[in-house]
């Protein structure tokens, strides 16, 4: 096993035909993503992400205007000071999704996948019946997006001169796969917004992000434009959905494999709410050992490992010199596991968060897993709000315990993760939640 201290903070490569830099230490990434922002606001560009189409994407989008504008305006419907509007419809959705674990706990997956799903399609197209087609298309957009992300995948990324070649040529198939890719992302780029479009033109009341912002761009009363708002809205989903999913199910892994956590979290969740009702957004501040252990999920498996920008032009760092179009992967696992701020930082615990129990609590860790500078998550106070909402219902309503071997006990839990962009659990059984 790793420690950090076995690591140099920053490691040069030569592959693929371009610069790497793998930044290992959080205050370099402080350094070069706060103290020089701008000039590292950029993304790497990769031949699949254009050839799919996710340019278009704020997440992929060069730091230009365009991109400024649609994340000022998704950060506008995303701020604290927004929670009110958001606030009620996630406790809604929340509370319906328990409900669904309770009559089908076996299928939880796919019920926590629909409820992120069907909560940011509505926050943002502000749809009261959510379509199982748009679901569907947010999901196959996802999925098309992490696998155009995989690295050394896709010969287009390693060698960029076969995109010179036709179509019909051997091995060009991926050009193929790109196309569909890329029909389905512009299809759901258009199809909620032109909904959602013509039920406000019909005079429907329905509020969220669309229409919200529609209803001032078509009375001229607003500073952005109506393909800003296009942009801001489609960008979300896979962002918001596949990242969240991960955590969510990477703290199912955690909390089953450590039950002492689990009951202690029972514990403070009861108290507060003295097992008459459920936990409500408002409960957040009265809870710091939920607080604790989400941190603690957030630090254990960070579920963007690696955040990759891009200098705008050669900088120099420490002496190094760092060549304009650099891929520059800021390696967030690593300072997640750096000792000289985590102690046993392959240990699950989640009191090292805690003031009273720990003289100096350890650094939140969401100040690394949500990024940096010009490019932070805008998502990051819904993704607290939203794991926080889940965590605490679904303990006050479940027990979380590992599924049964044929002689009746408890299967050891296997702490394991994909390698895929979004880092996922990969051992999570569906026989693993058990009504309280
Ligand atoms: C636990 C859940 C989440 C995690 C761990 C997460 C993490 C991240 C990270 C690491 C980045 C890159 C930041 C950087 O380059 O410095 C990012 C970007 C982004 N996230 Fe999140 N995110 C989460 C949830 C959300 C949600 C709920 C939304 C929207 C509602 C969202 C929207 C975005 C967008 C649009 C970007 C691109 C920003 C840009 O490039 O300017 N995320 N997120």
């Amino acid at each position: 096993m790793f420690t950090l201290s076995q690591f140099c903070p920053l490691v040069y490569l030569y592959a693929f035909g371009r610069d790497i830099l793998i930044v290992n230490e959080a205050s370099v990434a402080t350094d070069l993503l706060e103290n020089k922002a701008v000039l590292y606001a950029r993304r790497p560009t990769w031949s699949m992400v254009t050839l799919t189409g996710r340019q278009d994407n704020i997440a992929f989008m060069d730091y230009n205007n365009r991109q400024r504008k649609a994340r000022a305006l998704l950060q506008g419907a995303l701020n604290p000071k927004a929670q009110k509007q958001w606030g009620p419809l996630l406790e809604e959705e929340t509370t319906h999704l328990i409900l669904q674990i309770l009559q089908s706990p076996e299928s939880f997956k796919q019920h926590i996948r629909r409820y992120l799903g069907t909560f940011i399609t509505r926050f943002a197209y502000g749809t009261t019946k959510v379509e199982d087609s748009v679901l569907t298309l947010g999901d196959e957009i996802s999925m098309h997006t992490q696998q155009a992300l995989r690295p050394g995948r896709w010969v287009a990324d390693t060698a960029p001169l076969v995109l010179y070649l036709p179509d019909w040529f051997p091995g060009m198939s991926f050009k193929r796969w790109a196309r569909h890719a890329r029909t389905k992302f512009r299809e759901y780029t258009g199809r909620p917004f032109r909904r959602a479009r013509d039920s406000i033109l019909d005079g429907a009341e329905t509020q969220g992000m669309v229409p919200d912002t529609l209803r001032d761009i078509i009375a001229g009363t607003s500073k952005y434009k109506e393909e800003e708002l296009v942009s801001a809205a489609s960008s979300i989903y896979t962002a918001a959905v596949e990242t969240t999913y991960a955590v969510l199910m990477n703290f199912l892994l955690l909390i089953m494999a450590h039950k002492d956590v689990q009951a202690k979290a029972y514990q403070e969740i009861t108290s507060v709410t003295e097992s008459t009702r459920q936990p409500r957004l408002s409960d957040m501040t009265a809870m710091p050992y939920i607080d604790a252990i989400i941190r603690e999920v957030h630090r254990f498996n960070p579920v963007t490992p690696v955040i990759p920008r891009s200098p705008v032009r050669t900088d120099s760092y420490r002496g190094y010199r760092i060549p304009q179009d650099t891929w520059v992967m800021f390696n967030i696992w690593a300072m997640t596991h750096d000792t000289n701020i985590y102690k046993d930082p392959h240990l699950f615990i989640p009191e090292r968060h805690l003031p009273l129990e720990h003289k100096d609590s350890a650094k939140d860790p969401r100040d690394f897993t949500f990024g940096f500078g010009k490019r932070i998550c805008p998502g990051l106070n819904l993704a607290n709000a939203q794991i926080f909402l889940f965590v605490t219902q679904l303990l006050a309503t479940f027990e979380i315990r590992p599924p049964l071997t044929a002689d009746g006990n408890e299967e050891e839990v296997d702490i394991n993760y994909s390698s895929t962009f979004v880092r996922s659990a990969t051992a999570l059984s569906s026989r693993s939640s058990v009504y309280r």
